[in-house]
């Protein structure tokens, strides 16, 4: 197993497991140009959006598991902190250790960034989830609100 950045030749298994995330949350019209956008933003190393993929150890070309995450500027603090805004590993891959390893690539690459802090959101209820984030980062001591615009 290994975790990389994405590369050009990726797009076809990365839209693939992005597009079974985004089922796992509902969502099914996504536009297809919307994910050729995202992508170019991912592997464009100017891009404003990161990725990092676990690739299939039998076959590199293929991607088991996603985190995509951004940089937020603070308020607070001279350096940004960072956001995590999708984490997910294929049904076929899970309890293996890779959605834990995948939070550990993505807080070391935003502190490789210069950022001071990594977050991410979990729906409520995310049993499963819950288990693993509170093992890597404590116990959430917030809620989210989302006013639609
Ligand atoms: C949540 C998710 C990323 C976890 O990925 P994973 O690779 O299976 O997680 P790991 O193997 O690293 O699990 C680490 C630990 O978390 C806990 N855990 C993970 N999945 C669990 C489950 N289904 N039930 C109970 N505990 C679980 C366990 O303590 C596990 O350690 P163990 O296997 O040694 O007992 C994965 O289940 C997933 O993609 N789910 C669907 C999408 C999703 O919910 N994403 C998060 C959105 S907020």
């Amino acid at each position: 197993m290994s975790i990389s950045t994405l590369k050009e030749s990726d797009f076809a298994t990365w839209s693939e497991l992005w597009r079974k995330y985004l089922l796992h949350d509902g969502i099914t019209n996504m536009p297809e140009q919307q994910y050729q956008g995202s992508f170019a933003r991912i592997i464009d190393e100017n891009g404003d959006i990161y990725g990092l993929v676990v690739r299939d150890p039998e076959d590199p070309t293929k991607i088991l598991g996603l985190s995509h995450f951004v940089l937020q500027p603070s308020v607070r603090t001279e350096k940004p902190y960072a956001h995590m805004s999708d984490l997910f590993v294929d049904a076929s891959a899970r309890r293996k250790g890779y959605g834990r390893k995948l939070i550990m690539a993505t807080a070391e690459a935003a502190s490789q960034m210069g950022c001071s802090r990594l977050s991410w959101i979990m729906e409520k209820n995310n049993e499963e989830a819950k288990k693993l984030y509170e093992m890597v980062a404590g116990p959430s001591t917030h809620d989210l609100y989302r006013m639609p615009l």
